[in-house]
């Protein structure tokens, strides 16, 4: 399958409907994603960008019912992610000599993966190249979100190949490859739930970028990105999010993400809400069962939140494991200026609620209270407590933000 982006490039990627997990399990697609490969003709025919390792030998057959492959002038590679360089060891083996543009980085990350010593071209920020009609122009963009990664404006078309930034997945039909076909909420989520997961890490680093981007004063009609959907239809509407999300980003939201085993911690979580809610109707608040939600939606929950409470039972005299790896994620994310604290139930030793406190404290994590525990399952006193912790939590939030405009 390839479908036109314009009159001199087609998309000849890859669709991978079945694929629900990236990176082993950190970051769930559901429906799948894309892998974008691009192939421009004009007086010299460029690829960007290849498709991941095993579904290399379908790309290549597929490519060559679009262009004899020796036609092929150049090759961009855009990061060396295996997702989007993997096939180029097939490839490279019908056309071992043609040139390969990319970054030092990826000239190095290129040769850890393959080990092959392809005909490497390295390209700076500023750096162009004639293609015909139309100029090729790099601009490194490193740690969005890789090393190595870089952006590539094409003129003529005005399109931004613009990596992983700006990506979604989505395992679109031919007639959904486009943001102007598709429900607007859901494409605002999968690109969110994308930044949140690949770049919320390198905040800083993407809102200067980003910046930089902004200042080029390019005249950008269309961005594609190397997974999901291309944006056509105001493709300055996800450069603008991009900007707000990595400066500080939050909404008027409480995330209490907790697990339970025989349903106390849940019972406390509920209790707590209700406690927030009696005085602070306004604030949303989201309940993340670990038990039924992944890891990376709750961060995306995380990410928009102004406070976050995390609820765990004690278990084997320490924190459950599951909530474990979810501190484990915030501090990789880098989200620890939000206000946290923690709660749990326990049968005997109840060291849970502690231990991330400790934890948090550890991580520079912006603790507000000291959090609240208890033994066995709730009763009247025990959900009256609760409630009260949850008023008390919200109110201190409540203050925070006074203090801080
Ligand atoms: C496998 C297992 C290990 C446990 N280990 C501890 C422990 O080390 N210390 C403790 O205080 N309670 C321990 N408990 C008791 C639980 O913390 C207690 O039942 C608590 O109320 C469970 O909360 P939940 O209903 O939210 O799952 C353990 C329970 C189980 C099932």
């Amino acid at each position: 399958m390839s479908y036109k982006i314009t009159e001199g490039v087609t998309w000849v990627g890859k669709i991978h409907p079945d694929f629900g997990q990236v990176f082993g399990k950190k970051l769930s697609t559901k429906i799948g994603t894309t892998y974008n490969s691009f192939l421009i003709k004009d007086e010299k025919n460029v690829l960007i960008d290849t498709v991941w390792s095993p579904l290399g030998k379908e790309f290549v057959s597929d490519l060559k019912k679009e262009i004899d492959l020796k036609e092929i002038d150049y090759i961009v590679i855009t990061h060396g992610e295996l997702d989007h360089s993997g096939a180029l060891e097939d490839l490279m083996e019908e056309i071992p000599h043609t040139p390969i543009f990319c970054t030092g980085a990826s000239i190095c990350s290129l040769k850890g993966q393959f080990h092959k010593d392809w005909n490497f071209i390295q390209v700076k920020t500023g750096d162009e190249l004639i293609i015909g009609e139309r100029k090729l122009i790099f601009y490194e963009s490193k740690m969005l979100h890789w090393p190595d990664s870089m952006f590539v404006y094409m003129t003529k078309d005005n399109i931004l190949f613009s990596t992983d930034v700006f990506g979604q997945n989505y395992s679109a039909h031919e007639s959904l490859l486009f943001d102007d076909c598709l429900d607007g909420e859901e494409l605002y989520q999968r690109a969110l739930k994308v930044y949140v997961n690949l770049f919320a890490s390198y905040n800083k680093i993407v809102n200067k970028k980003i910046e930089e981007l902004k200042n080029l004063n390019l005249d950008i009609k269309i961005i594609c990105p190397s997974h999901g959907v291309t944006w056509r239809s105001n493709p300055w509407y996800i450069i603008d999010k991009y900007a707000q999300w990595s400066n500080d980003y939050e909404e008027n939201q409480i995330t209490i993400a907790y697990e339970t085993l025989r349903g106390s911690t849940e019972k406390m979580a509920q209790y707590i809400e209700e406690g927030i809610k009696q005085v602070w109707s306004e604030i949303k608040v989201k309940l993340c069962n670990l038990a039924h939600m992944d890891n990376s939606d709750i961060i995306v929950e995380i990410f928009k939140s102004k406070a976050v409470l995390l609820g765990s039972p004690t278990m084997n005299n320490g924190i459950f494991p599951s909530i474990a790896g979810l501190i484990e994620l915030i501090k990789g994310t880098k989200l620890k200026d939000k206000h946290y604290s923690a709660f749990g139930s326990y049968g005997w030793s109840g060291e849970s609620v502690g231990q991330i406190i400790e934890d948090f404290k550890r991580y520079n994590f912006r603790v507000i209270d000291e959090g609240i525990k208890q033994l066995w399952a709730p009763d009247e006193d025990a959900k009256n407590r609760c409630i009260e912790f949850g008023k008390s939590f919200a109110n201190k939030i409540k203050d925070s933000d006074k203090k801080e405009i």
